[in-house]
C-alpha cells in the first residue's frame, strides 16, 4: 500500500509529503454534480453503493495519498434522534433543536450498528475497492460542532444559542456533550472495526470560543473520543478553524495530528506544539486564484515545513465548489515533486 499518509501521521519517515483534501469529493468534481442531478446529498449518504463512487472519484483524477469516505458529520445524529436535513447552499437544518435539559435528556447514544450499519457497509467496500492502494480515512463531527448544529437548528455565525445554552444551563450542556461524546466514540470505533485505517475528528468551529471555556465545556469531550480510540492504534486527527489560541488545549485532547487552518504558520504551530504530526494548511481561497500563486503559496508551506517529519498536506478547510479542477491538478504535482533529500 502507499502508505505516507499514515507513516506521516506517526512523525515516520516518508519519500514524499503525503496529501490529501477536505471535501476531496464534493461539488468542485463535475461527476459529483452529475450525481447530485440523480440523488439527494443525504440518500447518497445512505446508499453504500453511491458513497464508495462519490468516495473514489477525487481518487480517479487526482494522485491522492488517502480516501475520505464521503458522508457528512450530521448522519449518526437521527439515530440519537435529531431530525435533519441538508439544504443546498446553506448546510444542516435540524427540525427538533435542543433548548433545554428535558430536550437533552430525551437524545438517544448511537448504537452505529443499529441507526447507521450503511456507513460500516460503505466502509467495507470501499476496503476492498480500494485494494490496498491509499488508506481510508473514517470521520466524525466533534461534539461541540455537532452541538452547534443541534441547538442553533442551522448554520450560524456567532453561535449565541449555542453559548446561552453553555453558560445558562450548564446541566444541559453537559449531558448533551456527555450524550455526544459517547455517540462519536461508539460511531468512530464502528467504523474502525468496519475498515477505517485513520480518522479525523472535524471541530470545524470550536474557534469560536475563548480558551478557558474550551478547557471547561469543550476539552472533556473531546478528549473521552480521542481516550476511546487510542488502544485501537489508528493515527488520529484533531481539526478545527480558527483554533490559533487552541492549538496546545487540542493537543492535550489528543491526536496524533492537529490540522490547522490556514492562520496559524506551520512552523510556529511546531515550534509551539513540539513533536506531533500536523495537517494543512493552504487557503482553500488560494485554489481560486491563477496556478502561480497556487504554486508559489503551496511551496511556502512546504518550506515552512522544512522536511520535519510528520506533514500531510491539506488545505485549511474544505476545497470550496468553484475551485477549477487544474489547480488541484497542480497542487498535487507540486506536494509531490518536493524533493524526498529535503526531508529530514
Ligand atoms: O471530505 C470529504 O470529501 C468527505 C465528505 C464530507 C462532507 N461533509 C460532504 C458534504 C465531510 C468530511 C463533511 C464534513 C462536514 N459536514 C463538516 C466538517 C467539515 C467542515 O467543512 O468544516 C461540516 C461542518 C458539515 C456540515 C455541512 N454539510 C455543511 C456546512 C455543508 C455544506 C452546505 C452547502 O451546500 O454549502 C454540508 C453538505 C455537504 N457535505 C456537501 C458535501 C459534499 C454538499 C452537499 C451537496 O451536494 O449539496
Amino acid at each position: 500500500m502507499r502508505d505516507r499518509f499514515l507513516r506521516a501521521g506517526r512523525r515516520a519517515p516518508v519519500d514524499r509529503t503525503p496529501i490529501w483534501l477536505m471535501r476531496q469529493a464534493g461539488r468542485y468534481l463535475p461527476e459529483y454534480r452529475a450525481l447530485r442531478e440523480k440523488y439527494d446529498m443525504l440518500a447518497m449518504c445512505r446508499a453504500p453503493e453511491l458513497a464508495v463512487e462519490v468516495t473514489l472519484q477525487p481518487l480517479r483524477r487526482f494522485d491522492l495519498d488517502a480516501a475520505i469516505l464521503f458522508s457528512d458529520i450530521m448522519i449518526p445524529l437521527r439515530g440519537m434522534g435529531v431530525d435533519f436535513e441538508i439544504k443546498h447552499s446553506v448546510g444542516p437544518i435540524v427540525a427538533n433543536p435542543v433548548r433545554d435539559r428535558r430536550d437533552a435528556e430525551n437524545l438517544r447514544v448511537v448504537e452505529p450498528e443499529r441507526d447507521v450499519p450503511f456507513v460500516m457497509q460503505a466502509i467495507r467496500l470501499l476496503r476492498r475497492e480500494l485494494d490496498g492502494k491509499v488508506p481510508l480515512i473514517g470521520f466524525a463531527g466533534a461534539p461541540f460542532t455537532l452541538a452547534s448544529y443541534i441547538v442553533e437548528g442551522k448554520p450560524s455565525r456567532d453561535l449565541l444559542r449555542t453559548k446561552s445554552l453553555m453558560y445558562g444551563d450548564s446541566a444541559a450542556w453537559h449531558t448533551l456533550m456527555d450524550k455526544l461524546a459517547a455517540s462519536v466514540s461508539a460511531y468512530l470505533l464502528a467504523q474502525i472495526r468496519a475498515g477505517a485505517q485513520a480518522v479525523q475528528l472535524f471541530d470545524s468551529w470550536v474557534g469560536a470560543l475563548s480558551p478557558r471555556d474550551y478547557r471547561a465545556y469543550v476539552l472533556p469531550y473531546s478528549k473521552k473520543i480521542f481516550d476511546a480510540l487510542s488502544a485501537t492504534g489508528v493515527p488520529r486527527i484533531h481539526f478545527g478553524t480558527g483554533t490559533a489560541t487552541l492549538l496546545e488545549l487540542m493537543q492535550e485532547a489528543g491526536g496524533e495530528v492537529i490540522g490547522l487552518d490556514w492562520r496559524v504558520p506551520l512552523d510556529q504551530a511546531w515550534d509551539r506544539l513540539g513533536d506531533i504530526a500536523l495537517q494543512g494548511n493552504l487557503d482553500p481561497a488560494v485554489m481560486l486564484a491563477a496556478p502561480e500563486i497556487v504554486e508559489q503559496q503551496t511551496r511556502a508551506i512546504l518550506s515552512q515545513a522544512d522536511g520535519r517529519r510528520g506533514h500531510i498536506f491539506n488545505l485549511g478547510h474544505g476545497i470550496l465548489p468553484n475551485t477549477p479542477i487544474e489547480n488541484v491538478e497542480r497542487l498535487v504535482e507540486i506536494v509531490h515533486s518536493f524533493v524526498v533529500e529535503t526531508l529530514r
